[in-house]
């Protein structure tokens, strides 16, 4: 099925690249600069979309083991992600129900129970709590009605999605509307995770916008990989999450192969996002590779940071495997930090002046298009609407 689905994209692709097209979106689509800037806008996004849809927080390499478990901040919410002993994932607030406090600090671990570090109750890999400090002294409470607070929680193809709401029903296969079964075509879940790091930048869709666009790459990036590549795009999507792919010539050769043989490497090229705030990009270095690019914005509408996570398919065999591997990493820090964000950051106090009014996504930016589209409608909706937008495919 999904399968078949990636030989439609391709046979879409090499036919627009014989013909020398791109498929093209039918206006020119003008965004208020407003929305980049506007305190109130940003609040909005952080409660309607940050704090209400499945966000992808976390992949399989990263907790591969029983008792695995990452703490990390995400739109504000302190979160625990861990696999318990059955192999299940789980996700929490990473609060104590006692007074509150934080039970685990962020970074990544191994634990049989979660002790707070301030009053020492203790929860187990489930989140019950299973043992109070002191409890003949500290009077009568039901443990069955004190767990940490469970988060909704899905693991597929190799990543994992939490949804930051406790309260949610917004089922998170139906949220991803079939891209998930693309995704399990890299096999993530045997992938290995070799290193992360956070990079600090603009409002986070300045920044995202950046990934969802090709047309810059030749141009921005022309000093450092971007020279090579085309600045067209063809984007699809599965409900908002799209996949960007320059016309790929490589794809023209496979056409005289019988459809069966065409490796399945061949048909993942381009970068792979998932809305609202991630993007998957293939590189090389040490061996086949991705960026994995997690979007979070900071603590104002003017900041977001941005963990880069390295994920290799086998981990390096070598030390010189390890260290082009690093330099590859390195590299891409370079060129987020010092091109796509050193301009999103200028960007950002250039629109801050309100001296335009909007700013625009051509044709050929669909993909941009889309996001924006996107947002709005998923910001317009109500909970009870909401679950009916991911049902179009
Ligand atoms: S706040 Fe956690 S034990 Fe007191
Ligand atoms: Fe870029």
């Amino acid at each position: 099925m999904s399968r078949a689905e990636l030989i439609a994209t391709a046979r879409d692709n090499a036919a627009h690249v014989k013909a020398g097209t791109i498929a093209q979106a039918d206006d020119v689509l003008m965004v208020p600069a407003s929305k980049y800037t506007d305190p109130s806008r940003w609040q909005l996004e952080m409660d309607g979309i940050f704090r209400r849809i499945p966000l992808m927080l976390a992949v399989t390499a990263e907790l591969p083991n029983p008792g695995d478990y990452k703490a990390m901040e995400a739109a504000g919410m302190p979160v625990i992600i861990n696999r318990d002993r059955s192999g299940v994932v789980h996700a929490f607030v990473n609060m104590c129900s006692h007074r509150g406090a934080q039970l685990v600090a962020p970074g990544r671990g191994n634990s049989n129970r979660f002790t707070c570090p301030y009053h020492a109750w203790s929860y187990n890999q489930t989140g019950d709590l299973v043992g109070i400090f002191a409890e003949q002294d500290f009077g009568e409470i039901d443990k069955k009605c004190n767990s940490l607070t469970p988060l909704p929680v899905q693991e597929r193809a190799g990543l994992i999605w939490v949804t930051l709401n406790p309260k949610s029903t917004l089922n998170i296969s139906e949220f991803l509307c079939g891209y998930d079964d693309l995704l399990a075509n890299w096999g993530f879940e045997n992938w290995h995770f070799f290193d992360s790091r956070v990079v600090k930048g603009p409002n986070w869709k300045i920044a995202y916008d950046g990934y969802l666009d090709l047309y810059h790459l030749p141009i921005l990036h022309k000093d450092t990989f971007g020279s090579d590549f085309p600045h067209r795009a063809i984007y699809y999507g599965w409900g908002p999450h799209q996949r960007a792919m320059g016309p790929d010539p490589s794809l023209l050769k496979l056409l005289d192969e019988p459809e069966e043989e065409w490796p399945t490497q061949s048909l993942l090229s381009g970068v792979w996002t998932i809305f609202p705030h991630i993007s998957i990009a293939s590189f090389d270095g040490g061996g086949r590779g991705v960026m994995l690019s997690q979007l979070f914005p900071g603590d104002t509408p003017e900041e977001s940071f941005t963990v880069q996570n390295y994920l290799m398919e086998k981990p390096p065999a070598t030390e010189e495997i390890a260290a082009e591997a690093k330099e590859q990493f390195k590299f891409l820090e370079y060129v987020v930090q010092e091109e796509d964000y050193a301009t999103g950051l200028k960007q950002q106090r250039a629109l801050k002046t309100g001296a335009k009014p909007e700013v625009m996504f051509g044709r050929n930016e669909e993909g941009g298009q889309n996001f924006h589209r996107w947002l709005d409608e998923i910001l317009a909706a109500s909970d009870e609407e909401l679950p009916a937008l991911f049902t179009r495919r």
